[in-house]
């Protein structure tokens, strides 16, 4: 598995107000879009793409063009909801799928609660959408629920990750000879004893859409 912390001096700005406390949902909800769309631009450079000629108003020219069959966009369910228009804006003519996973805080296991997403991902390249990649439990079952149904890669999109669930998504996934990578904003120190980021930003769910 591949990973890769996106280090640029934007990034790391919107990052930094992200984390700050005193940001507020609107505020939070607007840097999580804007940085999601620097994100997206660095875990779309594998997309695939085919030659095309267009007539330029002077000659023809060469180029490319997205691949059939479209990308897949999965927002796992609620908080990646939050990251969901900051990569369609890269991506417009991706298909989007939809899967609702929830943490267990007592295990910290992963429970899927909703999908709608296509029976059939045969060659589909699927781009996961999930803000933290805390113990890995929840990103390695959505994976595997991709790969499942067929897809051909898998690239995660996390504003913040911990070393501990890299290495979780290493373990679950070696040997899989399936390509996943992550793309995130910032590789924090650890997980705390409730399996929260440390430092992190705290839950990214109740920061965008409130405490339920
Ligand atoms: N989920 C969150 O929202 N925050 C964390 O720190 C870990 C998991």
């Amino acid at each position: 598995m591949e990973s890769l912390v996106v280090d640029h001096p934007l990034v790391a700005h919107k990052l930094t107000t992200l984390r700050d406390v005193r940001t507020d949902s609107p505020t939070f909800r607007r840097l999580a879009d804007e940085l999601v769309t620097l994100l997206a631009y660095e875990a779309t450079r594998d997309v695939r793409i085919t030659d095309v000629t267009v007539q330029t108003p002077l000659a023809p020219a060469h180029g490319v063009r997205l691949a059939r069959p479209a990308p897949l966009v999965v927002p796992i369910l609620r908080a990646g909801l939050g990251m969901l228009d900051g990569m369609m804006r890269l991506l417009p003519t991706a298909e989007v799928g939809f899967l609702g996973m929830i943490r267990d805080e007592s295990t910290l296991q992963a429970q899927t609660y909703a999908t709608r997403l296509p029976e059939d991902l045969s060659g589909r390249q699927c781009y996961v959408l999930d803000p933290m990649l805390a113990t890995g439990g929840t990103l390695g079952a959505a994976i595997q629920f991709l790969f499942d149904r067929g897809a051909e890669d898998v690239t995660a999109l996390c504003l913040l990750a911990a070393p501990e669930g890299v290495a979780y998504l290493d373990e679950m996934f070696q040997g899989s000879g399936k390509p996943i990578r992550v793309v995130t904003a910032g590789m924090d120190e650890r997980l705390n004893e409730n399996g929260y980021i440390v430092p992190g930003l705290g839950d990214a769910g109740d920061r965008l859409y409130g405490v339920v």
